[in-house]
């Protein structure tokens, strides 16, 4: 329903509750009727809306959306209402976006955004809801009223599962047609949600692409076989490929103007003036002062590239970025130690493998192991490769500063499929080190064949 609202006529004398209102309905046969009907109860609250809007500069647009919201609320209107969950550390660009995507495509008339509490697939804490919920409430402010938030999610502390928070968001909004929200990389694991057929059931689910979405269509029409009652359905959006651990990458190391031209200016405020995400950057002016400039900036990338391809491989920010930041800080010292020190076999260019997992324990101060032996066995591989291992290896391979030939190639292998990039690439490694007639480390010869028999 689409109502267009006209300000009070000027002949409206002080204090006189009179209003020239005109009103064009879609969607509804009777609904100008009806319209006409709640004028009397609504005029006096709809002149102070009119002075409100006024002051605030708004036009007809926001004046008619007043009055809608109004409307709804005194007379129960439906609404069609988008459920946009998200951990939101930090909100940004994008989903403003996907809600402004998601309006236009479903028609609809609010968008509620769902606060995460702990997110029940990430391994690593956000930052702390209290914080997160100012950011979104100071985002909602710049969406305008049809944004807004809901932290139901407190109720089902300390973990909330969508197959809880959705159907009770069908009792709160009774009587609204609600459409969740999600990505084509949540949809991919749906089957492996808690109690997929309650979510399923619920509500439509609009699905908006995410990384490899040439599958989407497929993929919502084989779960709606899959799950009776349920309705998936595709949305035509895409995202910029914003996302928020780019952002957080962008404020660790320094980056201010890509944080402002990634938030809404009063969220990027918040976030600059709070100091967000600035857990490392100690790190990053220290490994700025000891790398030579070209192979600083390699590590960045290296970073980045990593951060941006964690969701991926299901790794959590901080040792997604520690590991790519540091896979090379041994580089302008190695070797560090006699040879013997490393394993048999091992090639000097080799060695900074080793000693950069060193310096990330005894230099930067990195407890924790995983990051260390993806560190350790960037330039080589090891045959039983973690998520993080093969995140590490093929960033320092695919970082955007990387141009040889076939690096395309792996890079669309790595963004469907972090394991066949990896194998594909320690097969050519070993070609080409093979045909200059070196031998290549024992280690990628081991793992090419782990993941020869993994196939
Ligand atoms: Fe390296
Ligand atoms: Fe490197």
């Amino acid at each position: 329903m689409i109502i267009a609202v006209r300000a009070p006529t000027p002949a409206a004398k002080p204090g006189e509750k009179r209003a020239v209102i005109s009103a064009a309905v879609t969607d509804a046969k009777n609904a100008v009727n009806k319209f006409w009907n709640f004028m009397p109860k609504l005029l006096p609250e709809a002149e102070l809306l009119f002075a409100r809007s006024a002051s605030c500069g708004g036009g007809n647009f926001n004046r008619a959306r007043m009055l809608y919201s109004l409307l709804r609320n005194s007379y129960n209107i439906p609404m069609k209402t988008g459920v946009l969950g998200g951990t939101f550390d930090p909100v940004h660009l994008d989903h403003l976006q996907l809600i402004k995507g998601a309006t236009k495509a479903l028609g609809l008339q609010r968008v509620i955004l769902l606060p995460t509490l702990n997110p029940p697939h990430k391994k690593e804490p956000p930052t702390p809801y209290a914080t997160r919920l100012e950011m979104l409430k100071i985002f909602a402010s710049e969406c305008g009223e049809n944004v807004v938030i809901d932290e139901l999610e407190r109720e089902f502390a300390p973990k909330a599962y969508a197959s809880e928070t959705l159907p009770a968001l069908v009792k709160k909004y009774a009587g609204d047609q609600l459409y969740y929200i999600i990505g084509s990389d949540s949809l991919r694991k749906f089957t492996e949600w808690k109690n997929p057929e309650i979510v399923a059931s619920s509500m439509p689910i609009a699905v908006y692409p995410r990384g490899k979405d040439d599958e989407i269509e497929a993929e919502t029409a084989r779960l709606n076989a899959m799950y009776p009652g349920a309705r998936f359905i595709p949305l035509p959006y895409k995202s910029n490929g914003l996302s928020s651990s780019d952002i957080r990458f962008k404020s660790e190391t320094g980056d201010t103007e890509g944080v402002k031209a990634a938030l809404t200016p009063n969220v990027a405020a918040f976030v600059i003036e709070r100091g967000l995400y600035l857990s490392y950057s100690g790190i990053v002016d220290r490994l700025r002062s000891e790398q030579p400039e070209g192979l600083f900036q390699h590590s960045l990338r290296s970073a980045e590239w990593a951060v941006t391809h964690a969701w991926l491989a299901g790794t959590g920010f901080s040792e997604s970025f520690l590991s790519a930041l540091l896979h090379d800080s041994a580089k302008p010292f190695s070797p560090m130690f006699p040879r013997e020190s490393y394993p048999e076999g091992t090639a000097p260019p080799v060695c900074h493998q080793y000693d950069g997992a060193y310096r990330a324990e005894h230099d930067f101060g990195i407890p924790d192991k995983a990051v260390r032996d993806a560190i350790m066995y960037h330039t080589t591989a090891r045959p039983g490769m973690t998520k993080l291992d093969e995140l590490v290896y093929l960033a320092d391979k695919l970082e955007a500063g990387r141009d040889y030939p076939g690096v395309e190639e792996l890079r669309k292998l790595a963004s469907e499929d972090l394991s066949r990039a990896v194998y594909e690439s320690l097969i050519r490694t070993r070609e080409y080190l093979i045909n200059k007639g070196e031998r290549p480390d024992n280690l990628t010869l081991q793992a090419a064949e782990w993941y020869n028999r993994k196939k």
